[in-house]
């Protein structure tokens, strides 16, 4: 069976009418964000990586440190992972600075460091997708290509009263292929923009601003009352709780610090050494033969300090915290790993996780 997308026939002249609206709106009420002072390519690159997942309150004082410290690709390629994953602490999703700075490297040796403006060459950039490469195109080259991210689907299933359901990957392809159609060939640029900024602040998930949406009369959601029942969002998986057992491993005045594996959750960062909890070991003994096996560290003591949460996209951590004194600064090559004290943790790339039980921990030991 076809869905809506397919068996509607684009009303061209609801196009016009919606591009004219829109792009005047974005130009009267558009908000005056740091990245949009001018269209350098490299600025919306790095905004709208900062932008996935994350609100743009929360992103504008990383973008501006971010651009202050790597002003442009070249000063990217060449700054250590470190450094960059130090900036972006607290962000969260830290792959995407790691792509960023792949991403950058390569623009370097292969486009000489100019962000390429042919989609099939952006594309193939790490960490840059269907979305960002849309963004980049149409907002720092002018280019009519689609930018098509959670919120423009949300607009896109209500003015166009589109049942399906937006999690899927084949309703994503379907609405690129709807935002091409209805891009705006002479202004791209505020077209994409105006339908972010409709997403955010009029067309908003719940209780959207109806009355006073440039599209209202256009819009075939608000004409037949379902607003509010669109998109349609397949449920989300549940999010599996994950015992785990933390080290604060203290041998003098320092405690451990070891940098987690490139691959999985939080990879690369620098973190203190945790454990999934065995079930068939007593509480604290998962942690404690993890320290003492992988690290070669002999534990002399070790206590239950305290209990802390976190939540991830996908995941929520019950963290129980332990600390585990130990005589000697033993050293192992692999896992990598720094004996710190408690002020010269901030000199690392550290997850918010990490960060949360290191503040608590600190006031009491
Ligand atoms: N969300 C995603 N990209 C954005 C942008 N460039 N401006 C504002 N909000 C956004």
């Amino acid at each position: 069976m076809k869905t809506l997308i397919q068996r509607k026939e684009l009303d061209l002249e609801k196009v016009k009418a919606m591009q004219a609206a829109l792009i005047a709106w974005y130009e009267k009420n558009h908000r005056d964000l740091p990245w949009r002072k001018n269209k350098n390519p490299y600025f919306t690159w790095i905004s709208e990586v900062m932008l996935q997942q994350t609100r743009v309150e929360t992103v504008i004082p990383y973008f501006l440190k971010f651009i202050q410290r790597f002003p442009d690709v070249q000063a990217l390629a060449e700054s250590d992972e470190e450094e960059i994953l130090k900036a972006w602490e607290g962000l969260g999703y830290y792959s995407r600075a790691i792509y960023l700075h792949r991403g950058a490297k390569m623009i370097m040796n292969q486009y000489g460091g100019k962000i390429p403006e042919r989609l099939i060459e952006l594309k193939k950039i790490p960490g840059i997708g269907s979305y960002t490469a849309g963004a980049i195109l149409s907002i720092a080259y002018d280019q009519p290509v689609p930018a098509v991210d959670g919120n423009v689907m949300r607009v896109f299933s209500r003015i166009f009263e589109i049942p399906d359901d937006i999690t899927q990957m084949q309703t994503r392809k379907k609405m690129e292929s709807l935002g091409q159609s209805v891009i705006s060939q002479e202004n791209p640029s505020h077209f994409n923009q105006g339908m972010m900024d409709l997403g955010a602040l009029i067309c908003t998930p719940n209780s959207p601003k109806c009355d006073i949406c440039p599209l209202q009369c256009l819009c075939s959601a608000y004409k037949s009352g379902k607003q509010q029942k669109l998109p349609v969002k397949g449920k989300k998986k549940a999010i599996k709780e994950i015992k785990m057992e933390v080290g604060i491993v203290q041998a003098g005045d320092k405690i451990l610090l070891t940098k987690r594996p490139a691959e999985g959750i939080l990879a690369n960062l620098w973190a203190l050494p945790i454990k999934e909890r065995q079930t068939d070991l007593q509480e604290g003994q998962s942690i404690l033969s993890e320290v003492e096996e992988n690290y070669g560290i002999k534990i002399m003591d070790c206590q239950f300090l305290f209990m802390k949460k976190h939540v991830f996209t996908h995941q929520k951590w019950l963290m129980n915290v332990y600390q585990l004194k130990s005589s000697e600064q033993v050293r192992v090559d692999y896992p990598e790993m720094d004996w710190v004290t408690w002020n010269e943790i901030e000199q690392y790339p550290c997850p918010t996780a990490f960060l949360k039980v290191i503040k608590e921990a600190q006031k009491i030991l």
